[in-house]
């Protein structure tokens, strides 16, 4: 029996976002926000599901409170609807926006439960789009302005605080590839939103600095790792191609002030260039406190002149796959955890999300998911295994507290270790959710 012990202080939380889970999306002054419209649009999401109703947690937080409180969970990591602050994008605030905020805020803290808070998990109001949304620089004042006054009501509350959740989403995932909001399928479109989404990153870090808040300040993007299918120049510098778009076009940026220079010649030769003006990138550079990384898949990939704009094909190479068709790809975990470390330094990491979807099985009222706690138990083995080689990972949030509404896929593709039943709310804690229990308490696992 191998035993894999996690630091005495290492912090083990879940995490949630606010369209995922709220629901309520009428209440307490809330605009709209691109998610609505999104999901209203026919064949934009499975089922036509939306989030208006979600798990309800606008109204259930003291019962999700307690279900964190009872797994033993130190933190928990959601994020705030912008709508539900400013309904408007730039307009008057809403004070039962904050006021909803604080209430779950002051429950957390009361049950021992350090709060981390997403400023952008995606859900931009919906009159911010009807001018441009984040192909816009406007976009980028106004969400400075959001920040800043989520910093000055919480002064003293909320110590950490993440910009972004998954830029490659909010950007490419959502305008070049059009499977989320506002569902563009346009590649330039696709660095202008990336672009001002980062330098909107670093404006709000500088206001935070500025106005002296007592806490700490990061960003949260998705990664995923490939490895070359072959030992040829072609597959190699193919695989670099994709690393260059998916991990590197946030992080290069961020810790070192420019953009991969082997994504952006690939770019201009095929006439796509990011909308850079003079100090962009000394403003996106800002030095952040930690680094928020989400971690689910990833592969084997190689050079296919007929494969998009970057001419990189995935390779299905028989990995195992969890429901949702994912490459199950733990060592992979490890190999960005390691690529952070001797590419951008020692910075503090939280692991912000990793996770994954399976079907359970219900027997008199219990949810049994095996299938989720063999890829969590993998994923944390890979996960000591970067903290035994000096990466500096201060915690872990594992995706999701409760089933909730995935996207594109509506409710068909639920994440949780908790068990929602849509209709009624009920929430039942799964198998995962008392074996994550057991790691928390026992501070690792054992193999
Ligand atoms: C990443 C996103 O941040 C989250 O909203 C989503 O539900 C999970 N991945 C699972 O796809």
């Amino acid at each position: 029996m191998t035993t894999f012990k996690f630091p005495n202080d290492f912090i083990f939380g879940s995490a949630t976002s606010s369209y995922q889970i709220e629901g309520a999306y009428k209440e307490g002054g809330r605009g709209m926000s691109i998610w609505d419209t999104f999901a209203r649009t026919p064949g934009k999401v499975e089922n036509g599901d939306t989030g208006d109703l979600a798990c309800d947690s606008y109204h259930l937080y003291k019962e999700d409170v307690q279900l964190l409180k009872n797994m033993g969970a130190k933190a928990y990591r959601f994020s705030v609807a912008w709508p539900r602050i400013i309904p408007v994008g730039d307009g008057a605030v809403n004070q039962e926006g904050l006021d909803y905020y604080h209430r779950l805020v002051d429950e957390l803290l009361a049950n021992g439960i350090e709060p981390m808070c997403t400023l952008y998990h995606w859900d931009l109001p919906q009159a911010l789009q009807d001018k441009g949304g984040w192909e816009s620089r406007e976009t980028i004042a106004a969400f400075v302005r959001y920040a800043e006054t989520m910093f000055k009501s919480f002064a003293g509350k909320i110590k950490n605080w993440i910009t972004f959740n998954e830029p490659w989403c909010v950007s490419f995932l959502s305008n070049e590839i059009g499977a989320h909001a506002p569902g563009k399928t346009d590649f330039q479109a696709a660095l202008d939103v990336a672009h001002h989404l980062l330098v909107a990153h670093g404006e709000t870090v500088k206001r935070f600095r500025e106005l002296g808040v007592d806490g700490a300040i990061g960003i949260a993007p998705n990664t995923e790792w490939f490895e070359p299918f072959s030992t040829k120049q072609e597959d190699i510098d193919a695989c670099a191609r994709r690393n260059a778009y998916f991990n590197g076009w946030f992080f290069d940026p961020v810790f070192k002030g420019h953009y991969p220079q082997l994504a952006l010649d690939w770019y201009k030769a095929k006439g796509y260039e990011p909308p850079v003006q003079p100090g962009d990138m000394e403003t996106i550079a800002q030095p952040i406190d930690f680094l928020g990384i989400n971690y689910y898949t990833g592969g084997v990939g190689r050079n296919n002149p007929e494969e998009g704009l970057l001419e990189f094909e995935i390779v299905d190479a028989a990995f195992d796959k969890t429901d949702f068709d994912w490459n199950i790809y733990p060592q992979g975990f490890y190999s960005v955890l390691t690529w952070v470390k001797a590419n951008y330094g020692d910075i503090p990491i939280y692991i912000t999300e990793n996770g994954a979807y399976y079907d359970s099985d219900e027997d008199n009222g219990k949810y049994h998911d095996p299938k989720r706690i063999e890829y969590l138990r993998k994923h944390l083995i890979q996960l000591n295994r970067a903290l035994a080689s000096g990466v500096n990972v201060k915690g872990y949030f594992l995706w999701s507290l409760m089933d909730n509404f995935e996207w594109a896929f509506g409710y068909s593709k639920p994440f949780g270790l908790v068990h929602v039943d849509f209709k009624t709310f009920k929430r039942t804690p799964k198998d995962s959710y008392y074996w994550y229990k057991q790691v928390i308490a026992e501070g690792g696992l054992e193999s």
